[in-house]
């Protein structure tokens, strides 16, 4: 098999990133990333405290040509050398998505190259792989970001089957709507990681969202047979807009009994209750998916997989468990091209390219 160089442009919310990785040969273990660039408009949105989709959008314009540039120089690979190149279709901001489509397509007509659409979703599971070629399958895969809260089972590689999600707020949104109140800075998710790590997870208890009577009677262990999971049946989905709501009334409790302002240490006591409210939530439900489907890995991908504490708790519940837990680099973790690219070598070699009516969507499903 000859080596395929593929470029990947990632636009969906708040980084532009571009990526070029080459497929050695058709097994795991072939995808090799040369080059991985992210420009982040963090700075511009923290003056806003979150994403302002029409700056957003207008940033991208102004970045993607230097970004694409620089990671085809970084790659030492050249326009002519392109095979393919896939993109971000969604789901996302639109205007943020649009960007890079109209960016891909232009490239794939002047290049005379197919063009790739995936799914950003599709692209935070295929870090996984670039990070664990041998990946254990079949796997449970957690992804956790700004926009998502979803558990995939994956009986193979390339193949996502959706058994549960957040019914309201997302992991990486409570992060950034908790920091707000607390007056911190956006994404609040890493600030709150670096604050919790000086307080006490034990000093308030925080309610965790209960969505069934299943989740508070231990059933036994079944394997449940590929093609039967269920979308809402409740066991498997999460809720966080709750956990957000105590939070905000033990602070404006707190502010309205309590001497002044929040001390740094309940500052850091709050954050690091709540961190651990979130990090129970998300792993009781992933191991129990992991049980259920008989995996013999459970992935954690997307933004807030770079939490230390998730990942401090998830590596030492697997090896107590005996499941492997794979978690990307931090890199990997929080939005890139590189992802983008692996999702696109997978589909690419699968077939699935896409005509020049492609278009974003803002709210494709996986
Ligand atoms: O995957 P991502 O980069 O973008 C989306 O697809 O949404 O995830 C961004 C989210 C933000 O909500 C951010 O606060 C959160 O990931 N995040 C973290 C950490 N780093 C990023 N959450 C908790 N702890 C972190 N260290
Ligand atoms: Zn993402």
């Amino acid at each position: 098999m000859s080596e395929t160089t593929l470029l990947g442009i990632e636009t969906s919310c708040d980084e532009t990133a571009a990526a070029v990785a080459v497929e050695t040969a058709a097994g795991p273990a072939s995808w090799e990333i040369r080059s991985s660039v992210i420009a982040s408009q963090v700075e511009i949105h923290r003056e806003w405290g979150g994403v302002v989709p029409e700056l957003a959008s207008r940033q991208h314009l102004r970045d993607i040509c230097g970004v694409v540039e620089r990671a085809l120089c970084d790659g030492r690979v050249g326009w002519a050398q392109l095979d393919a190149i896939a993109v971000t279709q969604g789901p996302g901001l639109v205007g943020s998505l649009l960007v890079g489509v109209a960016f891909a397509k232009a490239l794939a007509v002047a290049l005379d190259r197919p063009l790739v659409p995936v799914h950003h979703l599709a692209g935070h599971i295929e870090s996984l792989f670039l990070c664990h070629p041998h990946l254990p399958l079949p796997a449970v895969v957690l992804v956790v970001s700004g926009g998502h809260t979803s558990l995939y089972h994956l009986p193979q590689a390339g193949t996502y089957r959706l058994v549960g999600r957040t019914r309201d707020d997302a992991a990486g949104e409570a992060f950034d709507k908790v920091a707000k109140l607390l007056g911190l800075t956006y994404p609040g998710g890493p600030v709150i990681d670096r604050l919790a790590r000086r307080g006490d997870e034990h000093a308030i208890r925080f309610p965790v969202a209960r969505m069934t009577h299943a989740d508070r009677v231990e059933e036994p262990a079944t394997v449940v047979p590929p093609g039967s999971p269920k979308i809402g049946e409740g066991r498997m989905d999460f809720s966080f807009s709750g956990l957000k709501t105590a939070v905000a009334r033990y602070v404006r409790r707190r502010q309205a009994t309590g001497p002044g302002a929040l001390s740094e240490t309940e500052l850091a006591d709050i954050c690091a209750s709540f961190q651990r409210a979130v990090v129970d939530a998300l792993l009781d439900r992933a191991f129990e998916a992991a049980r259920r489907f008989g995996a013999c890995s459970l992935g954690i991908a997307g933004g807030v997989s770079a939490n230390s504490r998730l990942r401090e708790v998830a590596t030492a519940r697997g090896v107590e468990r005996g499941l492997p837990v794979m978690l990307p680099t931090l890199h990997l973790s929080t939005d890139n091209a590189a992802m983008i690219a692996a999702a696109g070598l997978r589909r690419l070699r699968a077939g699935m390219t896409a005509s020049l009516d492609l278009n974003a969507d803002a709210a494709l499903t996986l």
